[in-house]
């Protein structure tokens, strides 16, 4: 049987926090023990240079990456794990892309216009490019579904427009990826407002986070009296619900819920149980990560056989695809 090639990624600009965790990684690891699909990981470092970022880290921010993701649960036996610019076809494949592009569709994208109000002095070619790189990552695998977050979304929409014009105008044969749904694909963020993002200070928990740390950043999520004659959709409440949610199951949540519309939640006692919750499905992945830490080696081999593997598809598409394109 052909499997499905599913590719996700993660920007190397620092440790998995659990929205990448809960949007994209749990999503993979699924699909990872699924026969029918051949998975790759991929730690996005050319993309982490797209934002300001210190040369003397990345290599250890990529390493961070590929040890959460095999922390995680990542079998190796199972799936690929590579680094984006191990594989320079990709660099090459967008360059072949950006020729069914224009600069005013890319320049309207709302990812971009909020990295340039982020960083107004950072306002790059690369960072323009992001999702052609992006669309390149993901077509060189023909990937037709893939678990992103729903902040990757206008991504993927011209990932599916890239794919049409070359089909169209080359007769090249890729597919149009959709976003595969996971139960984590909106994390918001502790702060109450947008999602969590490594970006934003106090948005997020780490894989890594003790108890005791991420005790302390529910401490600092905004609340309110606990009561109310409806339950907040939106803001440092809702954020938490939907955490319960996700880690103590729809019940709780409702248990909830129930409570604010009569007698009222107790948020301190919420956010020890919830903390405890998260910090139980994140003891296991924080000790394969001490383990891991200790063998280098082994991670080497095993981001070196992923790339071994990513490369020959890559090489695939990209061949095929410049010679429909009358390169060779
Ligand atoms: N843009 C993605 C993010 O910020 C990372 C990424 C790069 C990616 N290339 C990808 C995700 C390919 C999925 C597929 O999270």
């Amino acid at each position: 049987m052909e499997k499905k090639r599913v590719l996700s990624g993660i920007r190397a600009t620092g440790r998995l926090h659990l929205g990448n965790y809960l949007g994209m990684v749990k999503g993979m690891l699924e699909l990872q023990d699924n026969p029918g699909y051949e998975v790759f990981f991929m730690v996005a470092d050319l993309h982490a240079m797209t934002t300001p970022y210190d040369p003397k880290t990345l290599q250890k921010n990529i390493y961070e990456v590929v040890l959460d993701y095999l922390a995680a649960g990542l079998d190796p036996e199972n799936a690929s794990v590579f680094v984006q610019s191990h594989i320079p076809e990709h660099i090459e494949l967008a360059y072949l892309f950006s020729t069914v592009v224009s600069v005013a569709r890319l320049s309207h994208l709302p990812t971009y216009k909020e990295k340039v109000r982020q960083y107004p002095e950072n306002v790059t070619m690369a960072l323009l490019y992001y999702p052609v790189l992006m669309a390149a990552d993901i077509l060189a695998y023909k990937t037709e579904e893939l678990p992103v977050g729903d902040d990757q979304l206008p991504h993927l929409e011209i990932t599916r427009e890239i794919a049409r014009k070359m089909n169209e105008k080359y007769s090249c044969n890729f597919p149009e990826p959709q976003q595969l749904k996971t139960e984590g694909h909106y994390i918001p963020s502790l702060t109450g407002e947008g999602k969590m993002s490594k970006s934003v200070e106090g948005s997020y928990i780490n894989l890594t986070d003790e108890l005791g740390v991420i005790k302390e950043k529910f401490a600092r999520v905004p609340t309110d009296v606990g009561r109310g004659k409806s339950v907040p959709q939106e803001g440092g409440v809702a954020a938490l619900l939907s955490l319960v949610e996700l880690f103590q199951g729809e019940d709780k949540r409702k248990e909830y819920e129930t409570e604010y519309l009569s007698e009222g939640v107790q948020y301190k006692s919420l956010k020890e149980e919830l903390a405890q919750a998260i910090f139980e499905e994140l003891k296991p992945i924080q000790a394969r990560r001490k383990e891991l830490d200790q063998k280098p080696k082994y991670v080497d081999r095993v981001i070196g056989g992923g790339a071994e593997k990513a490369r020959k598809i890559a090489r695939e598409t990209l061949d095929e695809t410049k010679r429909k394109m009358g390169l060779i």
